[in-house]
């Protein structure tokens, strides 16, 4: 079983398959800070490998949901659709996913679809040459020598960053090198969930959806509500909560560093007492060192300025408790919190902020219920709409790796700006 390891060359347990020597040839590369790392994952101005939320400036957030609103209203019409199959039927894309997934495969190969990038994909490794032992790097070498990009899911963590890094090689000796796509790596990341999440947020707080009108706007309505008189659009100037298994959700540590690029938020997270629930200390120490205003909560109805927080927050992530990661340890500890204080009811919602999205990366957790069913016509419910807008941000961010975001953008003002 392959691991990727701190390795001590004098450790008995030093690893010696091939698949762990390749991967302990990136140990130097990994082990720097991500701000070191990005140049490499860059090509120009654009990013040529995706493997960190962190790559993700407010800038290239606000550029790619641009794209993103366009491709979504191109694909209303024919003409737009064809437009856009024709963009990128040249090229093919393997999705590599060794970990279940249903949202981000399938999102990202109807992303595929509407740019026309032919799909393959290799999800079960019992069915490659993997059980012949072959090493993942030849396997993802292969993948380049066959397909023009490759997204990958993997349990390993860092994997698809050490992937990013032996295309490099291959690129600078000549060879034939394509982009990374990190489809969520481990406990580690998972930056296009992180994407969705913000092109998310970005239209809830234009606005500008279909309840706006030129005489009377919901957010002149909203502003002169109380306690709403200070709400801006966009995502600066709010209170965004996190509520669940804090501890182990990647999207969660890939959201919240995206949102600390923003001026003015405060960040809460509400997570049981349990030491594998909690934040971890290096999400914190980033946090702190960007200076985000943050609270750390065991309940929902834990004050805020005053009141339950539950009824402060602009904007509420849920997520999954991911029991799967148990140790037997976990699960004694468990018996003696009260996990309800985890989950949503109808009642806690109606004191909700009445603009506040509900997200969920999803899936829920139908056992565990975090969000029951009976929240989902509520208005503030936007979980099943931020994961149908990760195929749009998806295709967008295709088009910016594939440099034709600026044809579609142009095409888009042309045709319906
Ligand atoms: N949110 C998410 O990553 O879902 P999947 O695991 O279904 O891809």
């Amino acid at each position: 079983m392959l691991t990727l390891m701190q390795p001590n060359p004098s450790d008995a347990s030093t690893p010696q398959t091939q698949d762990d020597r390749d991967l302990l040839h990136y140990e130097g590369r990994l082990a720097r800070p991500v701000k070191a790392k990005l140049p490499e994952l860059e090509r120009g101005d654009r990013l040529r490998h995706v493997i960190f939320s962190g790559q993700f400036t407010v800038e290239l957030l606000e550029e790619l949901g641009g794209v993103a609103d366009a491709i979504r209203q191109l694909s209303k019409h024919r003409s737009g659709q064809d437009f856009l199959i024709n963009l990128l039927h040249h090229k093919r894309a393997m999705l590599y996913f060794t970990q279940p997934s249903t949202r981000t495969f399938l999102s990202f190969m109807a992303a595929c679809q509407i740019l026309g990038i032919t799909c393959n994909e290799v999800r079960d490794p019992q069915t490659s040459s993997e059980t012949k032992g072959e090493t993942r790097f030849d396997s993802i070498r292969m993948f380049s020598s066959y397909f023009d990009l490759i997204v990958m899911r993997s349990p390993i963590a860092r994997l698809a960053e050490s992937c990013a890094y032996l295309m490099n090689d291959l690129e600078r000796s000549g060879n034939r090198s394509v982009p990374i796509v990190n489809a969520g790596s481990g406990a580690d990341q998972h930056p296009t969930q992180a994407l969705l999440d913000i092109y998310t947020l970005q239209r809830t707080f234009s606005f500008s959806g279909p309840n706006d009108s030129s005489i009377s706007s919901r957010f002149d309505d909203l502003r002169k509500q109380p306690g709403c008189e200070h709400l801006t659009k966009g995502l600066a100037n709010k209170t965004y909560a996190f509520c669940g298994d804090i501890g182990r959700g990647r999207t969660v540590r890939s959201l919240a560093l995206l949102l600390a690029n923003y001026a003015n938020v405060r960040l809460v997270f509400i997570a049981p007492p349990h030491p594998t629930l909690v934040m971890r200390d290096d999400l914190r120490d980033r946090l702190a060192a960007r200076d985000v205003e943050v609270y750390e909560f065991d309940s929902l109805e834990q004050e805020l300025d005053g009141k339950p927080v539950v009824e402060q927050v602009d904007a509420l992530y849920m997520t999954r408790v991911q029991r799967e990661h148990d140790t037997s340890d976990d699960a004694d500890q468990y018996a003696t919190i009260d996990f309800s204080q985890y989950c949503l009811t109808p009642e806690i919602v109606t004191r909700m902020k009445s603009y506040a999205p509900i997200l969920h990366p999803f899936p829920r957790d139908q056992h565990f219920g975090e969000i029951p069913q009976e929240i989902d016509n509520d208005p503030r419910a936007m979980y099943f709409r931020q994961a149908r807008n990760g195929m749009w941000v998806r295709a967008a961010l295709l088009a910016h790796i594939f440099d034709v975001d600026g044809h579609i953008m142009r095409y888009f003002h042309q045709e319906l700006g």
